[in-house]
This record gives structure tokens, C-alpha cells and sequence, in this order.
């Protein structure tokens, strides 16, 4: 039996991951901000090639962009342009903030905490006005080093098993993520974070994709160790965690060298020291895939989760009609887009609530997601102020377009408890809450699930930011109290795992009206 296999392992990090209330009086950890970790990864001894800072606009309203895909096999190249503008919408610095003691750089996506532990490299044949190599991007510099000269696309076909998207991608992006730059703030649980902020950066990446008329897929499944030893990234720091693939050509890659040489290049360090917590490596170990025969057996088919047919009244979703939707392009709403600090309790429609989950749910092109439009996650909703909609909660039946009502009544405050004892969620017009039934996830896919579970929930709630700031309304990732979300939501919850949590409605800066 590989790790993979033993779903021991999984259940083990989860649990051990919990916050309850009790965990969070418990815990002594403390912020040390003499030791916070850099947020770049820096190589001192390569140039960065400067990329162009122009944003080419789209065009392309972001209603449109995030719910849709271009079709898989349409022949389309990025030139170094797009490569810029698909790199600044999804990981630049989009804001700048100063502080007495210097300045603070925002993103493009949510991350949690501002860390910024994702960092993504680009694997590509030759395209207009870049060379063929393997890439790390520089968002400080907002530039490009190169890593090895020549095409190693082959060497991300053979990691992946065959996986016709990368075979034919022009361009491939490796999201890695490094532990320490999260764990200094959220220990263990950072595991769970690189889901969720890989995640976010997702969204972002897919809809400027389309937006640009490229065709891409969420790549989950591929031999660690050889994506790993690509990048040159040291493992027990740093992890490849998501693939995306951009473009397509007819033309296949060339082989792959049959050794990957290590480059040992030097790397600032992120801090003067590192805290290590092996229950993520362990658990990193524990979801990888050791060979392209096992990421062939691990690829599509999802498992059937979903929920039960509506049994409790039910409220037919009401999105914006095409003439009514705010078209104001992926570019703009991505560079507005922040977290709401504080939301006003004012209402939302329910025109607004219909349009944001249902073009957040049109589904994620993703080697996960089996048939297209298949979804691991279930959004469990608690509407607090929507006109239209009765205050209670509610869970969201996405392939009907139904809104199920489980139970009436004014439930801030539990919102409010549920998010971490935080305001946001009580203050916000809906919290929507994201659980999932592990147990045919895991079951079909392993531990490796656990990881595909957790991206696609940053992926829609990425989906549902920007959907939210489409319209001029603003969102917030949240975390939460894992078992007593399952409880508030039982017993039609009951079994299921607390994934993610975002709050959404009108932010008290901006006023409506
Ligand atoms: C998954 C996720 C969880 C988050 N959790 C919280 C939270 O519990 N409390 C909070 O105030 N902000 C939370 N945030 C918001 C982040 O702090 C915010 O994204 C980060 O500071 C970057 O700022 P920006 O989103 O305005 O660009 C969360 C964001 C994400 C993506």
C-alpha cells in the first residue's frame, strides 16, 4: 500500500488541525516578529528579466470570465504579454501600504494572513518574446528568472502520466508553496492554507486565462518528487502543490533529458530561524504519488458525493439577466478587488446572492472534476440580510439552482461564533460555509484528495470574491470552528468535514446608494 493509500493519514491531519473554541484558548502560539519570514523568495545571484507592466486590457467582463472556459483543444499561445498580464492578475503586487517601519505589498488573490506563501514557475516551449526554459517569477521585481535554459515540458509530461492538457500546453505554471512563510503565523494548519491560497490565486489565474481567450486545467495529479527536483526547490521547505496548463499547440514536447540535474542556487533565507511542524510534511509524504502509473490510475472519475434531493422549502436562484450584469472587465475587478475589513449590515439581493453562486459554480477545468461541472465541496449558506430571501440557513443545490432552507431565523451571532468569534461573518448580508464528505473523496482518490478538496474550495471562494466585487459588494475568507460548523448545519451536514468559509455583502466603506 503507498502513503496515499493509507487515508489514516489524512483523518490524523485533520483532526489534529481542528480549531474549537477550547484549541484557541489553548494554544500558546505568539506572533514573533523579529523572526517574520521574508515575503519573497529571492535568488541573489540571478538577473530577473524585467517583464512588461502594461495591463493590455480584456475587455472581458469578469462575470463572464470566472464562469467561463475556453474550449480545451481551441490552438492558442501566450506571447510574453499575456505571460505578464496572466502573472500580475494572479500573484503581483496590486496595492501598497506604509507602515512607520516600511511598506506592505497587497496581492492580486486573498491570502491568508498576507503571507504570500505561493510561489509560481513557469515551465515553456519557446513563445513570442520568451525563450524556451523553466522560470520562477519575481512579483518584487515583477520579473522573470531563469532557472534552466531550454524546453522542459516533456519532464512535467512524464510527472503527470500523459496528461494530454500538459502534453499540448505551450506554457505550464508549477504553484508551489513554502511552509514556513504561512506556519510562522498558523502552524500545522498552513497545510490546509496552501489549499485555500493556492487556491484563491486560481480563480484569479482562470478567469484572466479565458479572458484571454487561452484555454487552461487544474493539474492535481503528478509525480512530486519530479516536479520538485524540476523546480530545484528544496522539499522539506518548499512543495509543488498545483499545476496549471495554458494554451495549446498540436505540436507534443520534446522528451525530457533522462537526468534533471540539481542546480544548488543560493536562496535568501526566508528568516533568521525556521520553525519546522512535521505534521505537514508527514502529511505532504503522506498525499504525494511516487509514479506516473499511479498518477494515471489517480486521475478522473469523481466520486459521487453531492446531496440529497431538496426535502424543505425551496428558493429558485434569480440571477442578473445578461442586460443587467455589470460588465466591468476581469482586470479592473481583480485590482480593486481586497478584503473587506468590515462589512455594513445592509442587504444584498438576492438577484446579487443568486449571480455571485451561480457564476462561481459553473465548474473548475481540473483533472479532479469528472465529469466537467462535478463538485467536491457543498456550500451551506447562513443569510443573515438578502432581500428576498428569509433570514436562516440554507444549503445550495448547484446543479438545480436551488437554495434548500434547513432552518429559519436571525443567526448572526452563530455566524459570527462559527467564523472564529470574529465580526465579519456576523456583520456580513451571507456567510457561506463550504463542508465536504471526505469519505468517498479519500476513498477514491486517497490523500492526495484531501489536497484537491481544499484547492477547489479556495477556487470558488476565489470565484465568489471576485463575483462579489464584480458587482461592488464586497468578500472575505474566513476561518472557523471545524466541528461546530458540522453542527450547526446537522443533521443535514452531519458526517461532513469543514472546508472553507467566505463572507460576503456590502462593505461599510462603501455605503450603497
Ligand atoms: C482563506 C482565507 C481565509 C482568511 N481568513 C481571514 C480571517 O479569519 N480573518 C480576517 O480578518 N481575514 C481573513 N482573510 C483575509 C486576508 O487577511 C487577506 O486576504 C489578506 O490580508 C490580503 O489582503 P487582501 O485580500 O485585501 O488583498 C482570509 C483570506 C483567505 C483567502
Amino acid at each position: 500500500m503507498t502513503d496515499n493509500r493509507n487515508l489514516e493519514a489524512a483523518w490524523a491531519y485533520h483532526d489534529a488541525t481542528k480549531h474549537s473554541y477550547t484549541s484557541i484558548r489553548t494554544n500558546p502560539h505568539f506572533l514573533d516578529w523579529r523572526n517574520q519570514p521574508l515575503p519573497f523568495k529571492i535568488y541573489p545571484t540571478l538577473d530577473a528579466l524585467p517583464l512588461p507592466r502594461e495591463v493590455r486590457p480584456t475587455g472581458v467582463a469578469a462575470l463572464s470570465a470566472i464562469a467561463e472556459s475556453v474550449p480545451a483543444e481551441s490552438n492558442a499561445s501566450p506571447d510574453l504579454e499575456a505571460v505578464a498580464q496572466l502573472l500580475y492578475l494572479s500573484a503581483g503586487i496590486t496595492r501598497k501600504r506604509k507602515y512607520p517601519g516600511g511598506e506592505f505589498y497587497f496581492r492580486a488573490a486573498a491570502c491568508t494572513g498576507a503571507l504570500y506563501e505561493v510561489e509560481l514557475y513557469l515551465v515553456c516551449g519557446g513563445l513570442a518574446n520568451l525563450d524556451a526554459g523553466v522560470y520562477h517569477f519575481a512579483p518584487a521585481e515583477f520579473g522573470l528568472r531563469r532557472l534552466r535554459a531550454g524546453d522542459h515540458r516533456g519532464a512535467l509530461l512524464e510527472a503527470t502520466g500523459g496528461e494530454p492538457a500538459v502534453a499540448h500546453a505551450p506554457l505550464t505554471i508549477v504553484c508551489t508553496c513554502t511552509y514556513w512563510r504561512n506556519a510562522w503565523k498558523y502552524q500545522a494548519r498552513t497545510y490546509r492554507h496552501f489549499g485555500w491560497d493556492n487556491g484563491t490565486l486560481l480563480a484569479n489565474l482562470l478567469a484572466v486565462a479565458t479572458a484571454l481567450g487561452l484555454p487552461a486545467r487544474v493539474v492535481c495529479g503528478f509525480v512530486d518528487a519530479s516536479v520538485n527536483r524540476l523546480l530545484d526547490v528544496d522539499p522539506s521547505r518548499e512543495v509543488a502543490f498545483s499545476i496549471v496548463t495554458l494554451g495549446h499547440v498540436a505540436a507534443l514536447p520534446p522528451p525530457s533529458p533522462a537526468e534533471i540535474s540539481p542546480l544548488r542556487l543560493e536562496t535568501v533565507p526566508l528568516s533568521e530561524r525556521e520553525v519546522d511542524y512535521p505534521l505537514m510534511r508527514e502529511m505532504h509524504a503522506a498525499t504525494s504519488l511516487d509514479s506516473a502509473e499511479e498518477v494515471e490510475a489517480w486521475r478522473s472519475h469523481t466520486p459521487k458525493t453531492g446531496i440529497p434531493p431538496p426535502a424543505g422549502s425551496i428558493v429558485q436562484l434569480q440571477p442578473l439577466s445578461d442586460a443587467k450584469m455589470p460588465r466591468d472587465p476581469i482586470e479592473q475587478v481583480i485590482q480593486r478587488r481586497g478584503s473587506t475589513r468590515k462589512f455594513a449590515r445592509s442587504p444584498i439581493t438576492l438577484a446579487q446572492l443568486s449571480t455571485m453562486l451561480d457564476r462561481a459554480t459553473r465548474g473548475v477545468p481540473a483533472d479532479f472534476l469528472d465529469p466537467p461541472g462535478t463538485q467536491l465541496n457543498d456550500l451551506y449558506l447562513i443569510v443573515h440580510s438578502v432581500e428576498g430571501l428569509p433570514p436562516g440557513a440554507y444549503v445550495f443545490h448547484h446543479n438545480r439552482g436551488e437554495l434548500e432552507c434547513l432552518k429559519h431565523g436571525n443567526f448572526r451571532a452563530d455566524a459570527g461564533y462559527l467564523g472564529l468569534e470574529q465580526e465579519l461573518p456576523a456583520d456580513a448580508a451571507v456567510a457561506i460555509f463550504f463542508l465536504a464528505d471526505l469519505r468517498p473523496i479519500l476513498q477514491r482518490f486517497g490523500n492526495r484528495g484531501y489536497r484537491a478538496v481544499q484547492l477547489e474550495a479556495g477556487i470558488l471562494g476565489g470565484k465568489l470574491y471576485l463575483a462579489a466585487y464584480a458587482q461592488r459588494l464586497g468578500a472575505s475568507g474566513l476561518t472557523f470552528f471545524d466541528d461546530d460548523v458540522t453542527r450547526f448545519f446537522s443533521l443535514h451536514a452531519q458526517g461532513k468535514s469543514a472546508i472553507f468559509l467566505v463572507a460576503l455583502g456590502h462593505s461599510a466603506k462603501h455605503k450603497p446608494g
